[in-house]
């Protein structure tokens, strides 16, 4: 039997998106696997009052299964009003690849799907998405679709390099698909290793700096779809403190480059309303973890490193939310 979202006190994203469009700030969209990244989701985001997208992977349901997921999302709503606030919580699929995907996510009481046919042709793409938005809608699921491919890893499909979002296809797809957020490509792509050191330039103090997010593209796009709701993917900034404890303590990350929270912030102003974030918390959580591993090599007890971890991603994750999302304090 179908399991509405709503019964789980989960809300889908369309109040939230709307209250980002017009207090022009970003809601939060952070990976969870296991229950640490989840407490440390709910408890950084009930400490900053902000409201939430918890965002369930392909990899995510092999990993932990998709029925335990879902318990565990039911879980966080309980969770956060034992935290002390009733922050808006959605549970939403992370790069739906069929159909038959999100069908069995919105039937098992997801509030939200993207359904990622970027990698499709135009027609294809729309038609899959028709196809998902027709089923969600009638169960009030809301839908993201994506136009544009990002540069890097996209589940299986590996894309080279960015093909931008073309601004004079938004309207068409977005018309004729109905979908209620579209991600686009404007120069993010996932994963910790965004840009190669010579795409950047040096600053004065010798940092690497990557070439800016195409936000002459973003505009145009916010021209021709006044107040629609926009989604960042690849937004991680690849902190780096994280990868030089992670490599000071055995790890051997090389030319990890993310995009600077400079160029999030002024995003999270426009009509991007949901910016993805995974690849730092995995960071912070890895660092945390080699720290006590480095430190103390007797300790085997799982609490005493994924507790410091847990911590670590909460401080991120508040952090992110205070200070380039924008998200803090929007919940009354
Ligand atoms: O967009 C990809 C997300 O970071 C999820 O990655 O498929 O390895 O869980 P994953
Ligand atoms: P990052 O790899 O930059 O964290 O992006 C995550 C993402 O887009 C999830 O869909
Ligand atoms: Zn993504």
């Amino acid at each position: 039997m179908a399991i509405s979202y709503k019964d789980l006190g989960l809300v889908n994203t369309r109040e939230m998106f709307a209250d980002a469009i017009k207090n022009k700030y970003a809601v939060p969209a952070y990976n969870f696997n296991n229950m640490e990244q989840m407490q440390a989701i709910i408890q950084a985001c009930v400490e900053t009052k902000s409201p939430v997208i918890l965002q369930v992977s392909g990899g995510a349901r092999k990993y932990a299964n998709q029925t335990l997921l879902r318990y565990m999302a039911q879980g966080a709503v309980e969770y956060a009003k034992e935290l002390g606030l009733n922050i808006p919580i959605a549970l939403h699929l992370d790069h739906g690849d069929t159909f038959e995907l999100c069908k069995s996510c919105i039937d098992m009481g997801f509030s939200s799907v993207m359904i990622d046919g970027s990698h499709h042709d135009f027609e294809t793409n729309i038609a899959l998405t028709k196809k998902v938005v027709d089923y969600a809608h009638s169960f009030d699921v809301t839908v993201e679709a994506e136009l544009g491919v990002l540069a890097g890893v996209e589940d299986d499909v590996v894309a080279e390099h960015s093909q931008y979002t073309k601004p004079e296809e938004v309207v068409e797809f977005v018309t004729r698909t109905g979908c209620d957020s579209l991600a686009i490509s404007i120069g993010t792509s996932h994963g910790a290793n965004k840009f190669t050191p010579a795409q950047c330039t040096r600053n004065e103090d010798g940092v690497l700096v990557p070439p800016p997010l195409a936000f002459d593209i973003l505009e145009e796009i916010e021209k021709k779809l006044p107040d629609f709701p926009i989604v960042l993917h690849g937004s991680s900034s690849v902190p780096q403190d994280k990868v030089a404890t992670i490599n000071q303590y055995g790890g051997a990350l090389k030319d990890a480059i993310g995009i600077p929270e400079a160029q999030l912030r002024r995003a999270a102003e426009s009509s991007v309303c949901k910016i993805n974030i995974d690849s730092d918390g995995r960071l912070a959580m890895t660092a945390a973890i080699r720290e006590v591993f480095a430190k103390e090599p007797a300790e085997f007890d799982p609490r005493k490193y994924l507790g410091p971890a847990r911590e670590a991603l909460k401080e991120l994750y508040k952090a992110k939310n205070l200070n380039v999302l924008g998200s803090a304090n929007r919940v009354k």
